[in-house]
């Protein structure tokens, strides 16, 4: 239950197209565990882009900062519209938002729906959020002439690795399978590998219940599809975080159940709540979006806040629910999916 007193502040950021759907069902499950939000809706996106040029303004920066926690359904334009650049959002607001908040922890659990290739699987991955090839580190010589050079370096430092890694661990640890795999391509990326490689060596006997060992990011790739039922806790860079997530997602049911936590586990700022997903404007408008993806990325936030009760109570409706759909690809209602959370609880 909500400590009433003390109502923890959220922005909202609802986004572009099926965004604010989903987040409304995702404030709706939450209003329904007991838990009283003080909300505030920021207007950034593809469409305040396309209206008045802005990406993310400093004093609305400034502003985040000072909430409890950020909730984002998504944003973007639809795919081949070009009124927005590439790379503007992504850059811009995306990860201007993971650094300048230093969240640093890109935490994705995934639990294979029935009739999924992973069902009965349950994982998480912790997927480095600040550094690697994501930094911004490189550049270009020579731009639009026969002998041009780009290049993107990939930035691992010793802190960014470590404070990832131990995450990862004290998750594992208190998880019951206790097992944690880092993924990496340490025959080929032999730098970074090293250091990702050593740091986890090297942190490893603080966690004696954990057992841990090492996958390539191209074997993980089979077992996501094989085996996925072997992982319990993945730590990754931010590249195969990436693209791992992705194939996660889609062997456990589909996009539309994968939940994610952009954590400032140092709690020096607020952390940022979204789905996996984009703004899917292709199903926009028709009511038929699915809301799990948000709606368990709002439970995660409870848990972040403190709220593990509610969140646990979420996180038990969210699957009994998706017991009840496959992936099949039979539509479904965006509301009557909230609303059957909600009822559940
Ligand atoms: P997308 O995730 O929006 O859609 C991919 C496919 O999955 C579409 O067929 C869509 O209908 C379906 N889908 C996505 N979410 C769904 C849900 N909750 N329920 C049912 N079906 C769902 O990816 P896409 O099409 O590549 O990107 C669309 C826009 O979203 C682009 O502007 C892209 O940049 C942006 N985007 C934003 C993200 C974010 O805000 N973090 C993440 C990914 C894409
Ligand atoms: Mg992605």
């Amino acid at each position: 239950m909500s400590t009433g007193t003390n109502k923890r502040r959220i922005a909202v950021i609802g986004g572009d197209g099926i965004g604010p759907e989903v987040c409304a069902e995702a404030l709706k499950v939450v209003a329904a565990a007991g838990v009283d939000l003080a909300t505030t809706a920021f207007d950034l996106g593809a469409s305040r882009y396309q209206r008045d040029g802005s990406v993310l303004p400093d004093a609305v920066l400034e502003e985040l900062r000072g909430y409890d926690a950020i909730l984002l359904g998504a944003v973007g334009p639809p795919v081949g519209d070009t009124s927005v650049p590439p790379g503007t959002l992504e850059r811009g607001l995306l990860l201007r938002l993971r650094f300048e908040l230093d969240l640093y922890v890109n935490l994705r659990p995934f639990a294979g729906v029935p009739g999924s290739i992973a069902q009965g699987a349950d994982f998480v991955v912790i997927r480095e959020n600040t550094e690697g090839t994501y930094a911004g580190e490189g550049g270009f010589l020579r731009r639009g002439t026969p002998h041009e050079v780009a290049t993107q370096g990939s930035v691992n430092t010793r802190m960014g690795v470590e404070r990832c890694v131990r995450f990862a661990f004290e998750l594992a640890d208190r998880r019951p399978a206790h097992h944690l795999t880092l993924v990496h391509k340490t025959n080929v990326l032999t730098f970074a590998g090293d250091l990702w490689n050593r740091t986890v060596t090297e942190v490893s006997p603080e966690f004696p219940d954990v057992t841990w060992d090492y996958n390539h990011v191209d074997a993980a790739c089979i077992y996501l599809v094989e085996q996925p039922r072997r992982y319990d806790v993945i730590v990754t860079d931010n590249l195969f975080g990436d693209i791992l997530t992705d194939l996660a997602g889609a062997v456990s049911g589909g996009i539309g159940f994968a939940a994610s936590a952009n954590l400032n586990p140092a709690r020096t700022g607020p952390s940022l709540f979204e789905p996996v997903h984009g703004a899917a404007h292709d199903i926009a408008g028709k009511g038929v979006a699915n809301p799990l993806a948000a709606i368990h990325s709002a439970a995660l936030m409870l848990d972040h806040l403190g709220e593990s009760d509610a969140a646990g109570r979420i996180l038990k409706a969210l699957s009994e629910q998706s017991d009840t759909m496959t992936i099949s690809t039979d539509p479904l209602s965006t509301t009557a999916v909230g609303d059957a959370i909600a009822e559940r609880l």
